[in-house]
């Protein structure tokens, strides 16, 4: 049996779990939630909604973790013997492992158009909407990026906790940052900038309603990577003296200045070149390569480097989230099944490598199979994002604020009795009623809605 692994550094264990939560949610989806929901009060809203459900839940999978130092599933067993508790587990693994095979897909288009923009073929005016169209309907392209994004994702989990889980997000979280800040530079200087900054940081409450407060819910949700089992099974690295209420603070201060941070690249661009803020889902890959080159048609080069930098942050961001979701499942195989992590992590690599051909696919030759009206890719989309994921979310919080032996969890919170918890009261006081029911209301909303 191999030795358990964990993280070198507090730094390291922070930057790694903040690269799980960082991904394309942040900078495609947020960006387009707070253009269809009305800019800066959907803004606050959502820091709301990170305060009071997102962390507490996010505490939560901290406490399973790092209290059992198991995979997901391994964690919910050893803490409980009733079967209904015991399968949160293999929900939060099984989860990971079908978001990863759909992820994995839209994360091969940001090399795909990292590549193109690196040989200069998002230069220039041309019909983007077609040059997408072609990509994605191709039955080759999409294939292929998604397959060697996979092996890049492969190639880091394979080496380890600490020699390559945390020293790949040592290395691609600062760089991230770098680039998103020199990205928010370059958007000063667009003409767009003020209406941009505006849109941004003017509140306009007339937009607020039941839709968008539940949008927000969902999105800081999804943002935060919780109930997929990727924060137990990292927490599950974590040193005995890490501080799981700060950490959660430091991981979700980082997701959410980056989701900002993206408005800020991306809007004062839309702004200059005169497109709606809401265009929703393909502003990234459609949208956005024509706008960059309007916004600087007077300086070519800046525009190569704006949209060159433009798709390695959006690969980077892909990249260190879907590590977080290959681990999980590796993680289990290699402990449960007493596998080696090469071997392990190779079996998640060809099975999901495997299912993401058909999601690939499913914008271009297998477009016409749908199950239940929807595409390969959509079904998996909704199953996890809009159907498991909350269901685990609520799961996580009964099991912690009520099931779980209440001295467990606050030997966990202070590092047994090491530290103060000034906020434990609060903490389980969103745990028990306040996360849970917000979920409950936006899976409501999202099924029904
Ligand atoms: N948090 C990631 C993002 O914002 O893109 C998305 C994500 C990854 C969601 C993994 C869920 C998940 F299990």
């Amino acid at each position: 049996m191999e030795k358990r692994g964990s993280f070198g550094s507090k730094l390291g264990a922070v930057l790694t779990a903040a690269g799980a939560a960082v991904g394309l949610g942040n900078i495609w989806r947020f960006p387009t939630e707070v253009g269809t929901h009305g800019g800066a009060a959907f803004i606050l809203i959502y820091l709301a909604c990170v305060v009071f459900v997102g962390m507490p839940v996010m505490v939560s999978e901290f406490v399973i973790g790092r209290s059992t130092r198991k995979n997901a599933i391994g964690a919910f067993r050893q803490l409980s013997d009733n079967c209904f508790w015991r399968n949160i587990g293999v929900q939060g693994v099984g989860v990971a492992f079908l978001i990863l095979c759909y992820y994995v897909v839209v994360s091969g288009w940001t090399l795909f158009y990292g590549v193109s923009s690196l040989a200069g073929q998002l230069q220039g005016a041309r019909d983007y909407e077609a040059f997408f169209h072609d990509f994605v309907g191709s039955w080759w392209m999409p294939v292929v990026a998604a397959l060697v994004f996979m092996l890049v994702v492969h190639w880091v989990v394979v080496r380890g906790v600490k020699e390559g889980i945390e020293r790949a997000s040592k290395v691609m979280m600062p760089m991230l940052l770098l680039i998103i800040g020199l990205l928010v530079i370059c958007s000063f200087s667009m003409s767009g900038f003020p209406q941009g900054f505006d849109f941004l940081l003017k509140p306009d409450f007339s937009k607020v309603n039941v839709d968008a407060v539940l949008s927000a819910m969902g999105q800081s949700f999804y943002s935060l990577s919780l109930a997929m089992g990727g924060l137990v099974t990292y927490s599950s690295y974590f040193t005995g003296d890490t501080n799981l209420m700060k950490t959660s603070f430091s991981i979700a201060g980082v997701d959410t200045s980056v989701a900002i941070l993206s408005g800020f690249v991306i809007f004062p661009a839309v702004f200059t070149a005169g497109v709606s803020p809401d265009a929703g889902p393909s502003l990234v890959f459609i949208t956005l390569p024509n706008v960059f080159n309007m916004a600087f048609s007077q300086v070519p080069l800046l525009s190569y480097i704006f949209s060159g930098l433009f798709y390695l942050l959006l690969f980077l961001a892909a990249l260190t989230s879907c590590i977080s979701l290959h681990e999980p499942v590796t993680a289990y195989l290699s402990e449960e099944y007493g596998l080696s992590r090469r071997r392990a992590a190779w079996v998640v690599t060809s099975v999901a490598g495997l299912v993401s051909v058909g999601c690939a696919l499913s914008f271009g030759p297998l477009k016409g199979l749908l199950i239940g009206g929807m595409s390969l890719f959509d079904l998996f989309d909704f199953v996890t994002a809009k159907l498991i994921l909350p269901l685990g979310g609520v799961l996580i919080t009964v099991f912690v604020g009520r099931v779980m032996d209440r001295r467990l969890v606050e030997q966990e919170l202070s590092n047994q009795g090491r530290l103060r918890v000034p906020l434990l009261r609060v903490w389980l006081l969103l745990v028990r009623w306040v996360s849970p029911a917000a979920i409950v209301l936006v899976f409501i909303n999202e099924l029904f809605g």
